[in-house]
């Protein structure tokens, strides 16, 4: 038996980065898989990936920032395959520019955030929860960030939307635990999708390298393989939980690199 077999997997933001590795693993292991996203050319090409793999997926177009079109996504996928009994909400949206320290963000991307990066995973989860409860359970799955743990100079609006997550994937779970619903999230640190690949400079990478615990960067598949778990049975007594993948970047003193650092230059003198 696979990982996930019989289950009906709607993954958002699935055309690219950890959406796709997710949606791809989860169909490996026996799943059906809705690939929803704004980009539906790239979900369409996803979904015809999967099935010359030999797995069962399909793409819908979706726009997360927009109520009618998430339940028309959660819809989609109950009319194709019966069901849905996995629901990854992954999209999210990031903004340099305008999302700044507290005194100058702009404050029509505060709201953009909070609706694409929060507001999101409540309403997949309100418009998927009634049609689980109908299958006897599910899993629901988020993409918060470590953004949600740590202060940080900008993106003050990324990381309050992030941390909502965390806490709403609490909630999610304590209110339909005994309809056998789990809901949990995922909390990646810096993962090198090739939108984080395009967008990052050598220097930023090498910071990251330099406070990460471990020797490389993380990858999409780090977070994929975690979701997989936690869609699969093999999870089901975790829910509540936020599983940080972030090659222990923030589990240390701060300063540890640092220390590493002149402890280095004193021995050398
Ligand atoms: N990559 C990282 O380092 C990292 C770190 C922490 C958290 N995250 C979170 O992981 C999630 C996925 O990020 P990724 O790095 O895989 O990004 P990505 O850019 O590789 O993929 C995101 C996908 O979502 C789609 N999308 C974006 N906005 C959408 C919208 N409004 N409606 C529908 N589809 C939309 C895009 O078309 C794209 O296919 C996000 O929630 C992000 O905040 C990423």
């Amino acid at each position: 038996m696979k990982r996930v077999e019989g289950k009906v997997a709607l993954v958002t933001g699935g055309a690219s980065g950890i959406g796709l590795s997710a949606a791809t693993l989860m169909a490996k292991e026996g799943a059906k898989v809705v690939i929803a996203d704004f980009n539906v050319e790239g979900a369409k090409e996803a979904a015809e990936n999967i099935k010359k793999q030999g797995g069962e997926a399909t793409a819908v177009f979706l726009d997360a920032g927009k109520e009618d079109s998430i339940k028309a996504a959660v819809d989609f996928t109950v009319e194709n395959y019966g069901t849905i009994t996995v629901l990854f909400n992954n999209v999210g949206s990031t903004n340099l520019q305008k999302d700044l320290d507290v005194v100058n963000i702009d404050l029509e991307e505060w709201d953009r955030l909070m609706n694409i990066n929060t507001k999101s995973v409540l309403l997949g989860s309100r418009f998927a929860i009634p049609h689980m409860i109908k299958a006897g359970g599910g899993s629901i799955i988020n993409t918060a960030s470590m953004a949600a743990f740590a202060g940080d100079s900008l993106r003050s609006a990324y990381g309050a939307s992030k941390a909502a997550v965390v806490n709403l994937t609490r909630y999610i779970a304590a209110q339909y635990g005994k309809e056998n619903i789990r809901c949990n999230a995922v909390a990646p640190g810096l993962i090198l999708t090739p939108a984080a690949k395009q967008s990052m400079p050598e220097a930023v990478l090498d910071i990251f390298s330099k406070f990460n615990a471990l020797p490389y960067h993380g990858e999409a598949d780090d977070i994929g393989y975690t979701v997989l778990f936690l869609a699969s049975d093999e999870s089901k007594f975790i829910t509540g939980q936020t599983i940080q993948v972030e090659g222990g970047h923030y589990m240390g003193n701060p300063s540890i690199a640092d220390f590493n650092e002149f402890m280095e230059q004193s021995r050398s003198k």
